[in-house]
């Protein structure tokens, strides 16, 4: 079934091989399949990256990445949140109806409280109002979200349904998680922990050169190395391991997993193998992040496309939503 699904990413750096693995390669499948609504969550990195300067450069950068890795604007909607007023405009006609205990709940508000104990501002504690804005704007019925979303996703649906049950009408659907099932898979880190994330010394981006590329993966954490046939691996070695078996073939996984098991493995090796089939994967993606964004005229048509497309639905949400809640007086 085709199904109206949105998704936004938030616009404070570049994207990894986590990003690209888990959702955007996804995404590219998706976008044929759905009415896809893409944007870059820009009001959202204000909570916690108010930086004029970086703000543009970051904005740019993960749209020409969105297009490198095969979304096509004239095939989903690729746009910028801010580019949509409707959405700021939704975002406060929810704020009426979301209650200050259920934001100060939320699991991440509570996170960003220890983390940023000086800039505790009520962007951040109405940050799912904005998100539930970005979604039912679009009446979205999917929405592809990671672990650390879904409980902002069911906020979605809660503030979906009180604002039919308020004003008892069928409007807003309640959209559910878009599940990739087999084909999201999780990037683990570098430093041998669970998650690829923009950590120092965990992180592939998807821009990163040669060099640099191949430098961080031989500087990838390992251990002693197997002291026994069929020993267990270590948390580093099966990370190594699990991000072989996405990138590169059946033959070399089984080789360097029989190495392995033999205890006659060197990571050394396993290393620079590893780092050649990840450069297979990235780097036409990172010419085509080059090239894109050499042409800023080209990004400014596909974002000004986006906008235009998005807004249909937006205006058309915010008007109905207006006359719902009686905001129509001559
Ligand atoms: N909160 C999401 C994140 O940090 C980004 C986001 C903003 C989003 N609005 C959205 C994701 C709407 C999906 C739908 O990853």
């Amino acid at each position: 079934m085709r199904e109206i699904v949105v998704s936004g990413i938030r616009s404070t750096g570049n994207l990894h091989l986590g990003n690209y693995y888990g959702a955007l390669r996804n995404f590219v499948k998706m976008q044929y399949e759905n009415d896809c609504y893409f944007f870059i969550a820009d009001l959202h990195s204000l909570t916690t990256h108010p930086d004029p300067k970086m703000l543009p450069v970051n904005v740019k950068n993960i749209l020409a990445e969105y297009l490198a890795a095969g979304l096509d604007p004239e095939v989903c909607s690729l746009f910028i949140q801010s580019d949509l007023p409707e959405v700021s405009e939704l975002y406060l006609l929810l704020n009426m109806h979301a209650y200050i205990g259920e934001l100060e709940r939320t699991a991440s508000f509570k996170d960003k409280v220890r983390k940023q104990p000086e800039n505790v501002n009520a962007g951040l504690l109405t940050y799912p109002t904005l998100m539930a804005a970005d979604i039912i704007i679009h009446k979205a019925t999917k929405v592809p979200v990671g672990k650390d979303q879904e409980q902002h996703l069911e906020m979605t649906r809660r503030f979906a349904r009180r604002f039919n049950t308020l004003y008892g009408v069928e409007y807003f659907p309640e959209p559910t998680s878009y599940n990739f099932g087999e084909e999201s898979v999780k990037i683990p880190g570098l430093d041998g922990s669970g998650k690829m994330g923009k950590s120092e010394g965990n992180c592939i981006y998807l821009i990163d050169d040669e060099k640099t590329l191949r430098k961080k993966v031989m500087r990838a954490v390992t251990d002693e190395g197997p002291q026994t046939p069929n020993a267990p691996q270590s948390q580093p070695i099966e990370n190594l391991f699990t991000i072989m078996k996405i990138v590169s073939s059946p033959d070399t996984y089984n080789y360097f997993e029989e190495k392995y098991n033999n205890c006659e493995i060197r990571y050394g090796d396993m290393k620079k193998q590893l780092a050649e089939d990840i450069l297979q994967v990235t780097t036409p993606i990172r010419e085509r992040i080059a090239e894109i964004k050499s042409d800023e005229a080209y990004l400014r048509r596909v974002v000004a496309q986006g906008a235009e497309k998005a807004r249909e639905n937006a205006a058309k949400t915010i008007a109905e939503v207006k006359q719902i809640m009686g905001i129509h007086y001559f």
